[in-house]
């Protein structure tokens, strides 16, 4: 993976910056609309206050503040093509992500990135292409979705797996409509709780992996969602026989500064602020299976 940490980065490590900013300071952005997606989970639309846009590469991040309570990496989980437009989709799960996730429009936040690496889901073209998704995991794997249904003849079969905890927790339901109906993804959704009136799969997203229909030696697999499922999604997907090199993960860890100088971040000899998020598995499969790491 390529690293494009920095502001003003258009998603292309050739990409001349023509505005160097201090990667420290943030960006004010106002927050435009708040959707709630599920029971804890919020998208917010922001536009930056200056108006200039923020170009990113589908798997950056940014780190988003809200003054006066603290700031979280985030992954964008809008649409590469509309720099325009800042999409962060935020679980409320503590003190700074119950702030950004329940900021009202017109809130300003604070912006700094893009940060990391991206997903380059364009080194699926001309092969099969699989998306392995756990709960909020969907995220960071909606820009590399929406980048590939803008040039969907250029890949041959996609797959989304995805899990979520009860039906309640599916996030984006219209997209992964429009994905199936319109673009010709095959999408399957399984939940690990399905009372009430749910009809589809119950289990564990893993278990779809060894009957999705792909060609392992052609594909180009990615995977987000909470580091156990990763585990063994990643396992799952190597036993089915994608190459190591072939199959992308994207890693969370504790961050503060986001540009590789705080070490909060570390994992062993990787800094993943700016040597991932994203990383491949033979890169990341030594380190994983470590548990102290
Ligand atoms: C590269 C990267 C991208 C990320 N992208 C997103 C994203 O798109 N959307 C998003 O909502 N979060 C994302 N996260 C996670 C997010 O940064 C953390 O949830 C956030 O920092 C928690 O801060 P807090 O102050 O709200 O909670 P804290 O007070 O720090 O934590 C509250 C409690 O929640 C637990 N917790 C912390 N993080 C998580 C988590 N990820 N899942 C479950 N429990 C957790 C803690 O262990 C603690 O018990 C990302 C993290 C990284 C490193
Ligand atoms: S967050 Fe500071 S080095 Fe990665």
């Amino acid at each position: 993976m390529t690293s494009l940490a920095g502001p003003d980065t258009a998603g292309s490590p050739s990409t001349t910056r023509a505005v160097r900013t201090d990667p420290m300071l943030p960006r004010e952005f106002v927050v435009t609309r708040t959707r709630q997606d599920t029971r804890d989970t919020y998208t917010l639309e922001l536009k930056a206050a200056d108006g200039a846009p923020l170009r990113f590469a589908a798997g950056q991040f940014t780190m988003l503040q809200a003054f006066g309570v603290g700031e979280a990496p985030i992954s964008i989980s809008g649409d590469p093509a509309c720099p325009d437009l800042l999409e962060h989709t935020i679980r409320n799960v503590g003190s700074v992500t119950s702030a950004l996730a329940t900021a009202p429009p017109g809130t300003v936040l604070g912006v700094r990135g893009p940060f990391g690496t991206g997903w380059e889901v364009q080194d699926g073209k001309g092969g099969d292409v699989v998306f392995v998704a756990g709960g909020i995991g969907l995220a960071p794997l909606r820009p590399a979705i929406l980048e590939l249904v803008a040039q969907r003849a250029e890949y041959g079969r996609v797959v989304l797996l995805y899990g979520a905890r009860t039906p309640e927790d599916i996030l984006f339901g219209d997209d992964l409509h429009d994905w199936a109906r319109k673009h010709g993804i095959v999408v399957e959704v399984t939940v690990d709780n399905g009372q009430h009136a749910w009809r589809g799969r119950v289990g564990l997203v893993t278990q779809l992996v060894s009957r999705a229909g792909f060609d392992p030696s052609n594909t180009l697999a990615m995977v987000c969602g909470p580091e156990v499922m990763m585990r063994f999604a990643a396992t799952a997907l190597a036993d089915r026989g994608v190459r190591p090199e072939r199959l992308r993960l994207s890693m969370e860890r504790n961050m503060k500064c986001g540009v590789g100088l705080c070490g909060h971040c570390q994992l062993r000899e990787l800094f993943l602020c700016v040597d991932g998020p994203v990383l491949s598995y033979d890169r990341l499969a030594p380190l994983m299976a470590r548990t102290e790491l």
